[in-house]
């Protein structure tokens, strides 16, 4: 059995790397903005870009948690990707909602979660230019600017307010019309905000009643199913799977369950 005090000091440590890298990138971000911000290259389709401020942000965050803990492990969107040897897995979407950065609409975030053993026990979500960061420790709730939060009562999946994302790839995007189609008559309204880690955020802080999307990415939902979970929202994928690049649904315990079967039936697609 792991020594309780020094597991909580363990999580205390690296909670507080990740508030800091996340505030270190996201000043990086607001303030290093390039008013010409360019698209640099683009990845799975034309409009999959990232930019030179994602590359950047990456490098700060993968330098400033690695010089803390050199023998760490990294995943990150725009390439880190390090075995590790402590057991310990940085999983980094340096800039989450590089579209809406590209624009310079304001919802995009720096998102970074710690993994132990696979499990994710550490999840930072910092969005600038909200002047909010949302943060999870496994077990000890959620919270948004150091306040806690809690998902919202569930309403009737008719009156409920969903977000939604979408894939950068056109077949997956016309299957997601789709579930969007069917789904849209049968509740209050679907948001589309650009960025999963603030959607996962908004579950948690009772701004949406829900939120799902299928082909997200580790990077993308690491520390946002972990501060929905805290904040008492249910997370998971398909039926009996945990979230995933398949599925990944955020809601009040009592949508969840409603949602699910719902999402599971629609609009699936095959890889
Ligand atoms: C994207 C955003 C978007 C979601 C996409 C993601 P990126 O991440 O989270 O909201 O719909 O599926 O890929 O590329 O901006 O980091
Ligand atoms: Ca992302
Ligand atoms: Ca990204
Ligand atoms: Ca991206």
């Amino acid at each position: 059995m792991p020594d309780p005090t020094q597991t909580d000091a363990l999580y205390d440590d690296l909670l507080e790397l990740a508030l800091e890298a996340a505030r270190r990138a996201g000043t990086l971000l607001r303030d290093g903005r390039p008013a010409d911000l360019g698209v640099a290259a683009t990845k799975s389709s034309p409009i999959d870009v990232v930019t030179e401020m994602d590359l950047a942000s990456e490098k700060l965050i993968t330098g400033f948690l690695g010089e803390h803990r050199p023998n760490d492990g990294f995943l990150g969107e725009e390439g880190a990707s390090i075995e590790g040897t402590s057991g310990i897995r940085w999983v980094i979407d340096p800039v989450d909602g590089t579209v809406n950065y590209l624009y310079d609409l304001p919802s995009w975030a720096v998102s970074i979660a710690a993994e132990k053993d696979g499990e994710v026990v550490v999840g930072v979500v910092a969005a600038p230019m909200r002047g909010e960061t949302c943060h999870a420790v496994l077990g000890r709730g959620a919270y948004n600017n150091g306040e806690p939060v809690r998902h919202r009562p569930a309403p009737p999946l008719s009156q409920a307010l969903l977000g939604t994302g979408f894939a950068y790839l056109a077949d997956r995007r016309a299957a997601q019309a789709e579930v969007v189609r069917t789904l849209l008559p049968q509740v209050r309204d679907i948001r589309r905000g650009g960025s999963a880690a603030i959607d996962l955020c908004d579950v948690a802080c009772g701004r949406l009643d829900a939120y799902y999307e299928r082909g997200l990415n580790p990077w993308d939902l690491a520390a946002g199913t972990l501060i929905a979970r805290e904040a008492g929202a249910r997370t998971g994928g398909r039926p009996g799977q945990p979230a995933s690049h398949e599925l990944t649904l955020a809601a009040s315990p009592e949508l969840f369950v409603q949602l699910q079967p719902l999402l599971d039936e629609l609009g699936a697609w095959h890889d």
